[in-house]
């Protein structure tokens, strides 16, 4: 009887109180604002040259996908570019083909955020608290950087060390759990769990675990045409497929991607450079013609000059509309422009965020 009466009145007590609290701000809006969102995607695409096959089926296809139905925020990666390319002539120039391809490619600046790197300040402010978290010992050992490190011995500067860093806060910032990447940044993606980790662990739980992904169950690579590594920006550029190749440049190089005198046994399994031409072939031709020649395979008569024309065929169909749109894109400056505006507006809002709860999980908040 006693405590029936009691409970209402304590109740009364707290609602007023809490009431009171909201309305004279005191309840701690980065303690509301603190629970983990499970839907933000993050990406990055460094702007050091023309976007080929690899960028497509590894990370654009994702990014467009995921546009309908998540929070996307999608970049060009121009300070990570400095770390290789400190000459800052082409930039402006690269940074605009990034975002004109991406957009050709299907990228939406009113589904998703696409920005530049650059222009969210907030970065570089995450990037020097994760730095602390970072060990030398785990940075010189990423696999990127002791091969760009090979590639230019008189350019390993600290940047290139801490670039796993820098990744780490561009995902992190906008607290993302999905990071659509191909199978070369897995090591990254690893690296930025940790460094989220580790904050957690000493500051408390602000950011999630955020995962590399793809829509198939695997990350994927995409291998060059001569069958000795992936198709990439800067190197093999005569054995990677470029979104902006003109159509006989399609066909030269695809006629040319590593083949041999075919199987001589029966259900013989591929040796990796044909594994490699059945994948590009299932990423643009048509079903019954990929089945026609695994069966060929399999009985010892496929001839691949011909399976080279159809693919070569096949590729041209596919990337010469995404280079015609990105032309015509890239003759409207006004238009970039404004999509990066808009893009970086959206991007330092949840850059903006993120930094308030982080500063207050720190104790930075002194006033
Ligand atoms: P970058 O510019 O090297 O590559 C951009 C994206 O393309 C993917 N990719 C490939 N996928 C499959 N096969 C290939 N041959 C191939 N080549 C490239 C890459 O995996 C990547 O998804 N460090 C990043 C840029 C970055 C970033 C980020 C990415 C900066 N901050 C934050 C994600 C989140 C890079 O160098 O990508």
């Amino acid at each position: 009887m006693c405590v029936s009466r009691f409970i209402p009145l304590s109740f009364v007590i707290f609602a007023v109180l809490i009431f009171y609290r909201m309305n004279t701000g005191l309840v701690s809006e980065n303690k509301a604002s603190a629970a983990i969102p499970a839907n933000i995607v993050m990406s990055g695409i460094r702007s050091t040259g023309f976007l080929h096959l690899g960028n497509y089926f590894g990370a654009i296809r994702n990014y467009v996908k995921m546009q309908e139905s998540y929070e996307c925020y999608f970049m060009v990666a121009d300070l990570h570019s400095l770390t290789t390319h400190p000459d800052t002539k082409e930039l402006r120039q690269n940074v605009h083909r990034v975002l004109a391809e991406n957009i050709a490619c299907g990228l939406n600046p009113d589904k998703a955020a696409i920005f530049c790197q650059s222009h969210v300040f907030e970065t570089s402010e995450l990037y020097l608290y994760l730095n602390m978290l970072a060990y030398k010992g785990e940075l010189e050992k990423t696999v990127t950087f002791k091969e760009k490190a090979r590639e230019n011995p008189n350019n390993v500067n600290a940047g290139l060390l801490t670039y796993p860093v820098l990744q780490a806060a561009d995902i992190l910032l906008h607290r993302a759990v999905y990071v659509p990447v191909g199978k070369d940044q897995e090591q990254h993606l690893e690296m930025a769990r940790n460094f989220a980790n580790r904050f957690n662990h000493r500051y408390g739980e602000v950011f999630p675990e955020p995962v590399a992904f793809n829509f198939s169950e695997e990350l994927i690579k995409i291998p060059s045409l001569d069958g000795t590594g992936k198709m990439s920006k800067s190197v093999n550029q005569n054995a990677t497929l470029y979104l902006s190749d003109d159509d006989d440049t399609i066909r030269k190089k695809v006629m040319k991607a590593k083949t041999d005198g075919g199987p001589t046994q029966e259900n013989s399994i591929k040796p990796d450079y044909i594994e490699n031409i059945f994948l590009l072939l299932k990423l643009v031709s048509d079903e019954g013609f990929v089945k026609q020649q695994e069966e060929a395979y399999n009985n010892c008569s496929i001839r691949y000059g011909d399976l080279k024309k159809q693919l070569a065929e096949d590729m041209v169909n596919f990337i010469s509309p995404i280079r015609e749109k990105t032309s015509e894109i890239l003759n409207d400056e006004k238009y970039l422009e404004q999509v990066m505006k808009k893009g970086a507006e959206k991007a330092r809002e949840s850059a903006g965020k993120t930094m308030g709860i982080v500063r207050q999980a720190m104790g930075l908040n002194y006033f």
